[in-house]
């Protein structure tokens, strides 16, 4: 292949689309990103337009070209990467869906699942690695399909077809009906050790398998773009949810390897290789599926962290930009005892307290702004700690590489490694999680050699080493749990 050839990859997040032309050297040559509206029909309720959503991301594709300089024809490969979880249906002839896609954030069928729960909830742990929550895909399809009028005898019939948001964008692109092993583990129908599609949980949700896409590796050719798309009929041949996709463009491929991505939530993976690893406080699931063999990953999803940076911006408005917390909590030395647990939509990983809410603690006369902005990025630490603790026993964790919008916080990444007391490793490129699909993309196609070839090109920007001594990180932290004590179950008193 010709020096001239790139590969494309397309990073279709919660809140917009980007797309990612790379260089053989994983450099980035052009990016587009288009936000896309969020339609709330109902407190709780969170939903996209697949229309919405199709045409930023095709916007995206034609800025990212334009400023990179290239035609369609130079692209080599394209690599999907997605919000996981989130649930549409479409018409299988016009490919036109039948409603809006459910959000993974959308709540409307909490209800649904704590009844499915109680029944069913160690057959679901165990055959998914997932505990059992209206944040995965099952009870969003089966909601559709039994509140949009004939939608189950259509589905019946094979005229409609699900996918997640990889899969719609890949028929759209290809024609194919397909996702990856990744997604597949994130919709809590697909068995993470049989590696398929199981009864028993379509049964349980009442969902007819016909509708269900074939489930592929997470690196090979699905099909090609139509003509008409792009001009170009360009393979598609990476396809991995975003969390999992990030843990590639990380290099993390042995077992024991950590990633961190610091946005609105932190989604912390722990790579376990070929063993698949059950935690009460963690989720099991596949990493991806490449040359044959399936990697599986432990997860901790903390549901609330740069949201709270946000907060501090818009809803309280005591600092005008995220990035000026840094300064603010640098004027302190310490904490000073002031603790803040974000935790506005309840508590994710390792606590699962949906009754848990926001809390600030040791305010006193002098307390100001900058220990609200201080609480709150060690808050993120402190958040990132409580997962890896819980990995810790399960896996060992030597260190941790991180990206994300927040990582160009340098305070926060240096309070990272102390409060974890092991190194934070940032990496040169940032766009983690589209290079991840990038890689899986280009592998497929022989653009680059394999993971050696992709380990090597992996460098570290900056390595954050623990300065803090034992018993100041244990103390500052046992402070922490103790604030996160007082947070939970609040909403029931
Ligand atoms: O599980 C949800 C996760 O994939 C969402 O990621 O980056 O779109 O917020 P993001």
């Amino acid at each position: 292949m010709g020096e001239d050839k790139f590969i494309l990859s397309l990073d279709e997040g919660t809140t917009s689309a980007r797309a990612i032309v790379f260089d053989r050297e994983s450099n980035v040559r052009g990016i587009g990103q288009y936000e896309f509206p969020q339609h709330y029909p109902r407190p709780g309720w969170v939903e996209h337009r697949p229309d919405e959503i199709w045409e930023a991301q095709m916007r995206a594709i034609r800025t990212a070209l334009e400023r990179a300089g290239i035609g369609p024809e130079q692209i080599a490969a394209i690599g999907i990467t997605n919000q996981r979880e989130t649930t549409i249906v479409w018409d299988r002839e016009t490919g036109r869906p039948v409603y809006n896609a459910i959000v993974w954030q959308c709540r409307r069928t909490a209800e649904m699942v704590e009844e499915i729960k109680r029944e069913y909830g160690d057959v679901i742990k165990e055959k998914t690695g997932l505990v059992p929550d209206a944040y995965f895909s099952a009870s969003k399809l089966k909601w559709l399909l039994d509140n949009v009028p004939g939608l189950r005898e259509k589905a019946e019939r094979g005229e409609v077809l699900f996918g997640t948001v990889d899969t719609f964008l890949i028929y759209r692109l290809t024609g194919e009906h397909v996702t990856d092993y990744s997604n597949a583990s994130r919709t809590m129908l697909f068995n993470i050790k049989r590696l398929d599609w199981d009864d028993e949980l379509l049964e349980i949700f009442e969902i007819p398998e016909g509708i269900l896409p074939e489930v592929r590796e997470s690196s090979e050719v699905y099909g090609y773009t139509k003509r008409e798309l792009l001009g170009s009929e360009i393979p598609v041949s990476g396809d991995a949810g975003d969390q999992q996709a990030a843990l590639f463009g990380q290099a993390a491929f042995e077992a024991g390897m950590v990633k961190a991505t610091y946005g609105t939530g932190n989604f912390i993976l722990a790579n376990t290789g070929k063993t698949v690893r059950y935690s009460d406080n963690l989720l099991t699931t596949i990493a991806w599926g490449l040359n044959g063999k399936v990697t599986y990953a432990l997860e901790g999803s903390v549901f609330i962290t740069g949201a709270a940076v946000q907060w501090l911006r818009d809803g309280i408005r005591i600092i005008k930009s995220a990035g000026e917390t840094e300064e603010l909590a640098r004027k302190l030395e310490s904490n000073e005892g002031v603790y803040f647990v974000p935790a506005f939509v309840g508590l994710g990983a390792p606590y699962w307290d949906q009754f848990a809410r926001g809390l600030i603690i040791g305010i006193t006369r002098g307390t100001g702004r900058e220990h609200l902005a201080r609480a709150t990025l060690e808050a993120i630490a402190y958040l990132t700690r409580d997962v890896i603790e819980e990995m810790e026993r399960l896996v060992g964790v030597k260190e941790l590489r991180v990206d994300g919008g927040a990582t160009a916080n340098d305070f926060l990444m240096e309070f990272q490694a102390n409060i974890l007391g092991k190194p934070v490793i940032r990496p040169v490129v940032k766009e983690t999680t589209a290079l991840g699909a990038a890689y899986l993309a280009g592998l497929a196609v022989d653009y680059w050699g394999g993971m050696e070839e992709i380990r090597d090109l992996w460098k570290a920007e900056r390595i954050f080493e623990p300065k803090m001594d034992a018993e100041t990180r244990e103390r500052l932290y046992r402070g922490w749990r103790e604030a996160v004590k007082r947070a939970l179950g609040w909403a029931k008193v």
